[in-house]
């Protein structure tokens, strides 16, 4: 099987930004706007009214110097979860499971603070909170989605995880998490 083979690459390194939270010289850089994520917060009528008064602003990026998805291989990367509201509810990663399953995750906070909500297919439900220093671990089988519950901060992290592992979105799109995170009276509700 294709993924059994782990070609050979050189060393090297990466500069990251730990303050901005970006990663240097990074080949992927994926941007993910308010209108991206349509179908993912509780209140549709705030996240369009965001997306067309707005100015439809950034809800994270993800910085990426890729390295062959095989077995055998890290991926890893940053990301930044800005602050923000929709309605009540924080700004968030859309989140997803590993398309191979079995397949575990770090994330290192590095900037800001937030929880790292999880479940399984078969209905347990976790979270871990991020502050700077604490690192989380996503075990194999736990989709996995990102919540920033600062004011003003940035929510930066660093993940790794076995470079074949995939992205699988198409559960979590349908189906969301058991639970959200709500500011309510400046406290960080999960409802
Ligand atoms: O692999 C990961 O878990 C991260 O690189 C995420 O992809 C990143 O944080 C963005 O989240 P999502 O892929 O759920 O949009
Ligand atoms: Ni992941």
């Amino acid at each position: 099987m294709q993924t059994q083979q782990t070609p050979l690459i050189n060393p090297f390194g990466v500069e990251l930004d730990l303050e901005k939270g970006l990663m240097r010289g990074a080949k992927n850089h994926l941007v993910r706007r308010a209108s991206d994520m349509r179908g993912y917060y509780a209140d549709a009528a705030a996240l369009q009214r965001l997306i067309g008064e707005e100015n439809d602003p950034v809800h994270y990026e993800v910085f990426e110097v890729p390295v062959p998805e095989n077995y055998g291989h890290l991926m890893y990367c940053i990301s930044t979860l800005r602050p923000g509201l929709v309605g009540q509810e924080y700004f968030m990663t859309k989140g997803h499971y590993h398309s191979i399953p079995n397949t575990a995750e770090i994330y290192l906070c590095l900037r800001g603070e937030g929880y790292m909500v999880m479940k399984t297919a078969e209905g347990k439900f976790a979270t871990e909170r991020m502050t700077r220093g604490r690192m989380v671990y996503v075990p194999p089988f736990w989709a996995h989605r990102s919540v920033n519950t600062g004011t003003s901060e940035p929510l930066v992290s660093f993940c790794a995880y076995p470079a074949e592992a995939g992205h699988n979105y198409g559960d979590i799109a349908v189906q969301g998490f058991p639970k959200r995170l709500f500011a309510k009276n400046g406290e960080c509700v999960v409802a």
